[in-house]
């Protein structure tokens, strides 16, 4: 049997510097907690939708086409009533160029798209309309314009700007990197079973790798808006994990 490498031990110190160690890992994994909620902050509406979804993380590094909410009810066959030509009509105008020019154009008559729409929609979509008749249309008024437009654009999203990315990656990779290097060396001084620390190490290099590297590399395969998601969550779990062994090792009694 080898010996194991004779690195000095956490436990072996007083407890003073224990306790200094065990404060740092409670700020390191505070600093992780908070760094979720910052992305969840800053992210959540890059979809103009609410809560944090892939949607979310591909429009930052890839960008993103939402289609428009009126297209896909009218293309999914919503209302039954609705004729066919006033169907193709409505969905040849949200498809074409002239979306405000259009909307009431007085040339187009009855084929106009405000004119279908109060035909064939307000009677459920407005704020006015019978309870019982609509149900939950009525929280999707299309009375106006101004209801009409957010639902009719199909929206394009930019991935963020390479220098804002370039400035994120500065920032991120050597502050991830080394927050990730202490907390391996501190572990490596601890007495926890060596092929679970191994493993952490492993998790917190491939991890923040896989995570940056795909920031830079999502803008040339969906796949890669995956790999932020999971080995993000690689890191920043064997990070917490590997500091809350840590923090246990070092409050544990001496022996
Ligand atoms: C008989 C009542 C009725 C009529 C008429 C009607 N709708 Fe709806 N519509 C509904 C209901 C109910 C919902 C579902 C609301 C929900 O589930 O949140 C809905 C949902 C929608 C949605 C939202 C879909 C989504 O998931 O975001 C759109 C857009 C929509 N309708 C457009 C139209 C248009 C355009 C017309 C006319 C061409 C129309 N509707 C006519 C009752 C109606």
């Amino acid at each position: 049997m080898s010996q194991p490498p004779a690195w000095p031990r956490l436990r072996s110190l007083g407890l003073v510097p224990r306790l200094g160690v065990a404060c740092l890992m409670v700020v390191i994994i505070g600093g992780v907690a908070a760094s979720m909620r910052h992305l969840w902050n800053h992210y959540q509406n890059r979809d103009e939708t609410p809560g944090l979804t892939l949607d979310d993380i591909r429009s930052a590094y890839r960008g993103l086409t939402t289609t428009s909410s009126l297209l896909a009810s009218l293309q999914s066959g919503h209302p039954e009533t609705l004729k066919p030509e006033s169907r193709a009509a409505l969905v040849a105008w949200i498809t074409g160029p002239r979306l405000a020019e259009d909307y009431d154009n007085l040339d187009l008559g009855e084929k106009a798209p405000a004119e279908i729409i109060a035909a064939n929609c307000v009677s459920c979509h407005s704020r006015k309309a019978d309870a019982q008749k609509a149900g939950a249309a009525r929280a999707i008024p299309l009375d106006y314009w101004d209801d009409i437009r957010p639902r009719a654009v199909s929206r394009k999203i930019n991935p963020v700007d390479p220098k804002i990315l370039v400035a994120s990656t500065h920032a991120h990779a050597l502050s991830m990197a080394t927050v990730g290097l202490v907390v391996c060396g501190l572990l490596l001084m601890t007495a926890w079973p060596r092929p679970l620390i191994g493993l952490l190490i492993g998790l917190v290099g491939v991890g923040l790798l896989g995570d940056i590297g795909s920031w830079w590399l999502a803008a040339y395969g969906e796949a890669f808006v995956y790999v932020i998601v999971g080995a993000g969550a690689a890191y920043n779990g064997s990070l917490v994990l590997g500091a809350v062994l840590v923090f246990v090792d070092v409050l544990l009694p001496r022996r």
